[in-house]
C-alpha cells in the first residue's frame, strides 16, 4: 500500500493551491456577496488546464488522472467552492460523460472546446419534480425520425446561464420507464431553449444556477449519446465519478475551514494564552483533523479505484457522503472558534459554511448515497472483501 502522490500529482496540488491563493482569493467575498459568476477566472482555469483535466490530449484534454483531479478540486474549494463546482461539473460530469460513452464525432465536435474552457458545459438531470427520484422524467424526446422533439424544465442546473452545451436527460418512451430515457446534446442557443432566472442561493453564491426550459428543441439522432434508451445509466455512471469531485470540494472546503481555525487558534488570545491552549479548542482542531484525513483517504482511494477501473459506486458514494457530513460539521465548529470574526464575511469561515450545505444535496444528497452504499452492501460489492456469512456465523 502506497500513500505518496507522484511527482506530476504534487505539481497539480502545487499548481491549484498557487492558483487559489493569488487568483481567487483576492475576490472571493466580492463574488458572494454579489452572486457575480467568476468570468475572469474560469477564463484562467481554462487556460490553467482545470477544465479538461482528465480528458484526453487528442481532444485537447490533459490526460491526467483522476488522483491529480481531486487534488486540484479539493485546493481550489479551499478559497472558492463556486469556482470549484465549475470545474468539477465541466469536467466529470460533461467532459468524461462525452469522452466516455459519445461517438468519435460527437467528441470531436465538442471536447476540445469544453477541455480548453472556451465552453462551458451543464448537466441537466434535475426537475421541479424528479431530484433525488431520477427515474421520474417529465421532459420528453419524442422520436420523430431523424431527430427528437424536446419538451420539459430542468431545475437548478450548475452553469445554466453560461453554458453553451447542455446534456440533457428525457424520456422518449414511458412504458420502459428509466430504460426509456435519453441523453441528447443540446447546444444552448438552438431555438426554443430559454435560460430561466438565477437562482439566489445560501452558498456557492458566485456560481450560476439557473432552470431551463426546453420547448419543440429539435434535437438531431446524432446528438443521442449511447443506445436508444442509454439515458439513465449514462446519468449514473457519470454521477459515480460526479461523486467523487464533490466528495474532493467538500474535503476541500473543510480543509479550507481547518487551516484558518488552526491559524486563528494560535494567534488569538483569551484568558492569558492562544485560545489553542485551551482544551476546548485544542479537541476541536483534533476532531478536525481527524475527520479530515478520513475523508481525505476515502476521497483519494475513490479517485485511484476509478483510474484502477474497478467498480467505484459505492466507494464514490461513500467518499461524498462522509466528506460532506464533515464539511458541513466542521465549518460550523470552524465558526465557533472563530467567535464573533467568524460570524463575518471577512474571516472566510461563514461562507464556507453555508457553501458546504450544498455538498450534501446535489449530485445526490447524503440519503441518495445511502442507498447506493447499502444497496452495495447488499450485494456484496464493496472493495474491501466480506465473507459472506461474517466471520461468527453459526
Ligand atoms: N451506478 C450505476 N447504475 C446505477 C446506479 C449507480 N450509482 N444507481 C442506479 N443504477 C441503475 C440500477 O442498477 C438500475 O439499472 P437496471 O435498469 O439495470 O435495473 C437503474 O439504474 C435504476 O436504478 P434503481 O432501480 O435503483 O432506481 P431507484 O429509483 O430505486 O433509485 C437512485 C435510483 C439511486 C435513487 C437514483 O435515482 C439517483 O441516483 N438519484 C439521485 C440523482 C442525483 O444524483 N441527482 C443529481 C443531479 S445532477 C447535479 O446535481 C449536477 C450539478 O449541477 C452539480
Amino acid at each position: 500500500m502506497n500513500f505518496a502522490l507522484n511527482e506530476e500529482q504534487q505539481a497539480v496540488q502545487q499548481a491549484a493551491r498557487d492558483f487559489a491563493q493569488n487568483i481567487l482569493k483576492p475576490g472571493v467575498i466580492g463574488r458572494d456577496r454579489d452572486q457575480k459568476y467568476p468570468a475572469d477566472e474560469v477564463r484562467q482555469m481554462g487556460e490553467m488546464g482545470f477544465l479538461g483535466m482528465m480528458v484526453s490530449p487528442e481532444y485537447g484534454g490533459g490526460g491526467m488522472d483522476t488522483v491529480s483531479y481531486v487534488l486540484a478540486m479539493e485546493e481550489l474549494s479551499k478559497v472558492d467552492a463556486s469556482c470549484s463546482v465549475i470545474v468539477s461539473v465541466n469536467n466529470s460530469l460533461v467532459c468524461w460523460g462525452l469522452e466516455t460513452f459519445g461517438t468519435e464525432e460527437q467528441k470531436q465536435k465538442y471536447l476540445p472546446k469544453l477541455a480548453t474552457g472556451e465552453w462551458i458545459g451543464s448537466f441537466c438531470l434535475s426537475e421541479p419534480e424528479a431530484g433525488s427520484d431520477a427515474t421520474h422524467q417529465r421532459t420528453t424526446a419524442v422520436d420523430m425520425g431523424d431527430h427528437y422533439l424536446l419538451n420539459g424544465t430542468k431545475n437548478w442546473i450548475t452553469n445554466g446561464g453560461t453554458s453553451k452545451l447542455h446534456l440533457v436527460m428525457a424520456q422518449t418512451d414511458k412504458e420502459k420507464r428509466h430504460r426509456g430515457i435519453n441523453c441528447l446534446i443540446v447546444e444552448a442557443d438552438q431555438e426554443g431553449v430559454t435560460i430561466g432566472a438565477k437562482e439566489d442561493k445560501l452558498g456557492i453564491r458566485g456560481s450560476d444556477t439557473h432552470t431551463i426550459m426546453y420547448s419543440d428543441v429539435k434535437v438531431p439522432k446524432t446528438n443521442r449519446i449511447g443506445d436508444e434508451g442509454f439515458g439513465f445509466k449514462f446519468a449514473m455512471a457519470t454521477l459515480n465519478g460526479g461523486r467523487i469531485g464533490i466528495a474532493a470540494q467538500a474535503l476541500g472546503i473543510a480543509g479550507g475551514a481547518f487551516e484558518l481555525s488552526v491559524t486563528y487558534a494560535k494567534e488569538r488570545e483569551a484568558f492569558g494564552q492562544p485560545i489553542a491552549q485551551h482544551q476546548a479548542i485544542a479537541f476541536k482542531l483534533a476532531d478536525m483533523a481527524k475527520d479530515i484525513e478520513a475523508a481525505k483517504m476515502l476521497v483519494y482511494r475513490a479517485a485511484w479505484m476509478k483510474d484502477q477501473h474497478m467498480d467505484y459506486s459505492g466507494a464514490s458514494a461513500m467518499a461524498k457522503l462522509f466528506a460532506s457530513e464533515a464539511a458541513m460539521k466542521h465549518t460550523v465548529e470552524a465558526v465557533q472558534i472563530h467567535g464573533g470574526y467568524g460570524y463575518v464575511k471577512e474571516y472566510h469561515v461563514e461562507r464556507l459554511m453555508r457553501d458546504a450545505k450544498i455538498t450534501q444535496i446535489y449530485e445526490g444528497t447524503s440519503e441518495v448515497q445511502r442507498i447506493v452504499i447499502s444497496r452495495n452492501v447488499l450485494k456484496g460489492q464493496l472493495y474491501v472483501p466480506m465473507w459472506a456469512d461474517g466471520v461468527l456465523a453459526h
